[in-house]
């Protein structure tokens, strides 16, 4: 028996039941620091394998393995007492067979504390999700422009510019719901498509450039700090990091070079009373 019977963060039912109510606030989270300034905040941090690129530089998100996202993931569980942390799952560690996913989930559940992981795909996946969630994963979806298909689509490309893409953008959106998801993410689509899925499912809509009318939102950390010198359109931008960064080292720079760094203040005195040297 626990020590007590309530979850001391929010929860997979309570973000269920913000359906169609309260916006639902998520960012992506990689690490200890960030992880501590976003939790009072946001309802959902998402330890996203976006990190591949944006924090180890690759050009895509394929090459990020399990042990990095429990690397990462382990780092804002230390951090994140309040907020619902999803973990994704990464490219080659699920899509093999239900089983093979079950086991990947579990390791990420077991291994980071996390209450949920996240994979992409709908329709091709529904038989994954609904064996995942019926054996206690939570699971988000992700459907629209889904990033480990980059090399499928030759690049990051937007669905659903044409109606005619909409009825298996729909089914995909339908089956990842059907199949016992909590939450979808909506990635890269067409707006009314967006707004269209969310009023047809009865799970929460996550929206990145998709909709206003998602039930909730979410962006790339760093992208929405201004770290990012080439983002995607639907990105707003609230801080300008890469400059204020910038700035800094070009005063750290010259402090270093003139001896103005380090001062007084940042070097240790000797203890008072009698020493030997
Ligand atoms: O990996 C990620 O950061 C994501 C978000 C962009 C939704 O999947």
């Amino acid at each position: 028996m626990a020590a007590s019977n309530k979850l001391q963060r929010i929860t997979v039912p309570e973000i269920k039941a913000r359906k169609g109510n309260e916006p639902i606030v998520c960012l992506t989270c990689y690490h200890a620091h960030t992880a501590r300034l976003l939790d009072n905040y946001v309802d959902i941090m998402l330890v996203g394998d976006t990190l591949g690129m944006v924090i180890h530089g690759m050009e895509t998100t394929l090459g990020v393995t399990l042990d990095l996202m429990i690397l990462h993931a382990k780092a804002v569980m230390r951090s994140a007492k309040r907020a619902l942390v999803v973990v994704d799952m990464p490219f080659g560690s699920y899509e093999e067979s239900p089983e093979v996913a079950f086991r990947s989930a579990a390791r990420v559940m077991q291994e980071t504390g996390c209450s949920a992981v996240k994979l992409e795909g709908g329709t091709r996946m529904s038989q994954t999700i609904r064996h995942l969630t019926q054996r206690g994963i939570p699971v988000m979806g992700h459907v629209g422009m889904t990033p480990q298909m980059v090399q499928v689509y030759g690049g990051f490309k937007t669905q659903g510019r044409t109606t005619e893409e909409w009825p298996a953008i729909e089914a995909d959106a339908k089956a990842v719901s059907e199949s016992g998801a909590f939450a979808v993410v909506l990635e890269a689509m067409a707006e009314p498509l967006a707004s269209r899925i969310t009023q047809q499912i009865p799970i929460p809509t996550i929206g990145i450039g998709a909709s206003p009318d998602c039930d909730g939102q979410i962006l790339v950390l760093e992208d929405m700090l201004g770290l990012n010198p080439d983002p995607p359109t639907f990105v707003r931008e609230y801080a300008h990091l890469a400059s204020e960064i910038e700035s800094a080292v070009k005063s750290y720079t010259a402090d270093v070079r003139s001896r103005r760094f380090p001062g007084k203040e940042n070097v240790y005195s000797v203890k008072k009373g009698p020493q030997k040297i």
